[in-house]
């Protein structure tokens, strides 16, 4: 029996647009991490097109396996167990991790985990810092999902609020394109904000002054759109719709931290790596004497290490999946248990 610390998992991500393979030894050390953008592919069509993204994923998974096990100078056979997101996200997408997954299970005699992609979000903290205490709130924000939960304990979880419509990185995306940036938006948008020193335009923070936890983000696109129409300044209308979304995303989480009596924070997802909004954090929670986490910047968005992190975990816990275990195209956090996704 391998030693806790040399326990070799495989993580698979490829619930959107990112085909990313990670191998990772014990609990935090990434041997490897191999990602393949599909950017290019969706450029022309405005958004991420389902049946070109599970085919880009088929043309692309295998190139992306043998790098990883290469950079991580292992063998099939080195693997102790095989990790795969199965939801939520794009089930055709889906399907390709989780068959490759279950395939190498099955030629390696190795157990098989699926992952739930918003825990294998959170997870990436876990990777990166060794001391954090539960309770805790986690703050995830992503091109599909904008969050906020009550981290109990590990693996019990309370959803306090989320998007009442768009994400947050769905904003950030549709305004970028209408601004004439690059895909993804998130990105192009904050490089924009950190150059310019141009006035912001002012717009209202969504739902800031409501007593319950949710977010809207697509009554602030609408208004970032007519700011386009009427001719703002490109970089001012990037300044004033992030200080917007800086400032509702702040003030919910400090207020989650303050109902919850939590003394830790950790964000996750793709806009989390947000220089802006990790700015405004860690000043409020070193304010605060609050515990602050936040991945660095390549574990924010999809990658297969948080998927390795996420797996290994649950199988730590007791967890396994059955060859039979499906894709899910929507997977709230609190009905993990009721998707099936493990046996115990
Ligand atoms: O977590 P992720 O890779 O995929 C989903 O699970 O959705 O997140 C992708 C989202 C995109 O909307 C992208 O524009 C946004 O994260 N994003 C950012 C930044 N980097 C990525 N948003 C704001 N600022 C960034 N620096
Ligand atoms: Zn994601």
């Amino acid at each position: 029996m391998k030693s806790a610390e040399n326990f070799i998992t495989l993580g698979i991500e490829s619930s959107c647009d990112d085909t990313s393979i990670a191998v990772l030894r014990g609990e935090r050390e990434v041997l490897s991490m191999a990602k393949k953008s599909q950017v290019d592919l969706h450029r022309d069509f405005g958004g991420v097109v389902p049946e070109i993204a599970a085919r880009g994923h088929t043309d692309s998974i295998f190139g992306v396996l043998e790098t990883a096990l290469r950079d991580a100078d292992i063998e099939l056979q080195d693997l102790d167990l095989i990790a795969a997101t199965c939801g939520p996200g794009l089930v055709g997408s889906l399907l390709v991790g989780i068959t490759l997954g279950k395939a190498l299970a099955l030629r390696t005699h190795k157990p098989f985990v699926a992952v739930h992609h918003l825990e294998a979000h959170l997870s990436a903290n876990f990777l990166e810092y060794e001391d954090l205490q539960f309770p805790m709130i986690g703050l995830l924000i992503s091109g599909g999902h904008s969050c906020l939960y009550h981290l109990v304990q590990p693996g019990q979880y309370e959803i306090l609020g989320e998007s009442r419509d768009d994400a947050v990185g769905e904003l950030y995306d549709k305004v970028a394109r209408e601004l004439g940036l690059s895909q993804p938006g998130g990105p192009a948008v904050d490089r924009l904000v950190q150059s310019s020193d141009a006035d912001p335009v002012k717009f209202t923070p969504p739902l800031l002054h409501s007593e319950d936890f949710d977010f809207s983000f697509s009554g602030l696109k609408t208004a970032c759109l007519r700011a386009i129409a009427a001719k703002n300044p490109r970089d001012g209308i990037a300044k004033g719709m992030q200080n917007a979304v800086i400032e509702v995303l702040v003030a919910k989480t400090l207020r989650a931290l303050e109902t919850k009596g939590c003394k830790t924070l950790v964000v996750a997802g793709g806009v989390s790596a947000n220089r802006g909004l990790r700015d405004a954090f860690a000043k409020e929670c070193e304010i605060r004497q609050v515990r602050f986490a936040r991945p660095s910047i390549p574990l924010c968005t999809d990658n297969g290490a948080m998927v390795a992190r996420s797996g290994y975990d649950r199988y730590k816990w007791g967890y396994r999946s059955s060859l039979e275990v499906d894709a899910f195209s929507r997977m709230p956090l609190q009905t993990l248990l009721e998707g099936g996704l493990w046996e115990s």
